[in-house]
């Protein structure tokens, strides 16, 4: 098979509790007005903003601000930042938070460089060129979706129930801080979620019938083994370092591109999640996890098996001399238990209120945007709605 494929990931990552003191210097190279956005109020609470703060100030940065970015971050967020960045002329973005406000952000930068609405960015039959954007700096504080080290984000348009992502190379963030002390504030339950997110990233590029590289799947297996064996750490014990911080590089590492190598599969599992959040504004993970385990009952064939069964031994240690079906089945079912037991998240769409009211119309969506019919096992409308009908 060829191999070829280009590798650029240039964010520079400040990973660590004592890197917060390099931060005014980042900002300074990219000018002195920035615009700080962040969450609902999580960063107040737990001092992380004052922290930000004092540095922006020591550094001489006139901030200004814009808070309030909801999870599932909404359209009307990127269209207030978009203007009040063209207002102020604003040189820079630094996002402090989760992947919400850090794919807010992302929007922001874009929309302050561009005359339309920025809806048109998502918008399916406008799709407006994103040649660049203001300089997007993050402090990440919640692991899961990768925003930090990855070119896409994901906006929420309440009025048509369109939950839409986009990768575009110019909102590669310039700059990270991953320091794993500020997400020890984070939920059991966001934890969780987190996790999930993260193993559906990875099992997007994973579980594919392109072969690549050794190497990458090896690495996959690694990212897989560290989440499984650090979320419960987590849970259990929030102020533990090693576990936040093997999550918080393993989240990065996880959707940065790195794990691609060659492959050019269409990803599965987020285009279906997307509309129970466009839908129903659910948790991303918690969505995911529900999702995850039904898709591979819903693909496992002769053709999908033999990634099945690689899983199985590499990442649960069944023993290999098993028949391969039952290695694979075994895999689901140990995934399930770590997803419903193990983390504690919810098993079924019915216990989050979610009925099959709209799963035709989702299930369309998700193939017409998702591009699910190139997936691992190509998935039409009537595949994505048995899907759904098992998360029942
Ligand atoms: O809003 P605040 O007050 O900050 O509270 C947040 C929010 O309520 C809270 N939180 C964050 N850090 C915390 C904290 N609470 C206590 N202590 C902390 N240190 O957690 C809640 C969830 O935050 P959110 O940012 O929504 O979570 P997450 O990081 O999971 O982001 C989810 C969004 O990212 C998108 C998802 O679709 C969803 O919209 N994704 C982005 C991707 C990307 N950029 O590549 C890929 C993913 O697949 C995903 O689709
Ligand atoms: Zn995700």
């Amino acid at each position: 098979m060829n191999h070829d494929f280009i590798y650029d990931i240039p964010v520079r990552i400040y990973f660590g509790v004592n890197q917060l003191s390099h931060l005014g210097d980042e900002l300074t190279k990219y000018g002195k007005k920035v615009l700080l956005a962040y969450g609902g109020g999580s960063i107040k609470k737990t001092g992380l903003y004052d922290k930000v703060i004092a540095e922006m100030k020591k550094a001489g940065i006139t901030i200004f601000e814009l808070g309030g970015i909801d999870p599932n971050p909404r359209i009307d967020s990127v269209r207030a930042g978009g203007e009040l960045c063209k207002k102020e002329k604003i040189d820079a973005v630094l996002a402090v938070g989760g992947g919400s406000t850090l794919d807010c952000a992302k929007y922001i930068a874009a929309a302050a460089c561009y005359d339309g609405d920025p809806w048109d960015f998502f918008d399916q039959d406008v799709w407006a060129p994103i040649p660049r954007a203001l300089p997007l700096l993050t402090v990440l504080t919640l692991s899961a979706t990768g925003s930090e080290m990855d070119c896409g984000g994901v906006i929420t348009n309440t009025e048509t129930n369109d939950k839409i992502g986009r990768m575009e190379p110019a909102l590669l963030p310039k700059v990270s801080f991953l320091d794993p002390s500020n997400t020890y504030t984070v939920s059991a339950y966001q934890t969780a979620c987190g996790a999930a997110d993260i193993l559906s990233h990875i099992f997007e590029v994973y579980f594919s019938t392109d072969n690549d590289l050794y190497m990458l799947d090896c690495m996959a297996e690694g990212l897989i083994k560290t989440v499984i064996k650090y979320t419960p750490v987590a849970i259990r014990n929030p102020n533990d370092y090693d576990a936040r911080a093997n999550l918080m590089w393993a989240s990065s590492w996880a959707i940065n591109g790195f794990l691609n190598g060659c492959k050019k599969q269409a990803w599965s599992c987020h285009p279906m999640e997307h509309e129970l959040s466009a839908f129903y504004d659910i948790t991303h993970g918690l969505g995911l996890a529900i999702l995850t385990p039904r898709w591979m009952r819903y693909t496992l064939d002769e053709t999908t098996l033999p990634k099945y069964k690689q899983f199985g031994i590499n990442v649960f240690g069944i023993d290999p001399t098993l028949p391969d079906r039952e290695i694979a089945e075994t895999a689901i079912d140990k995934l399930s238990e770590f997803l419903f037991e193990t983390i504690g998240l919810k098993s079924t769409l019915s216990e989050i209120g979610i009925t099959d009211e709209h799963f035709a119309v989702m299930a369309a969506k998700a193939e017409r945007i998702g591009n699910t019919v190139n997936g691992f096992k190509p998935l039409k409308a009537a595949d994505i709605e048995a899907i759904y009908r098992m998360c029942l």
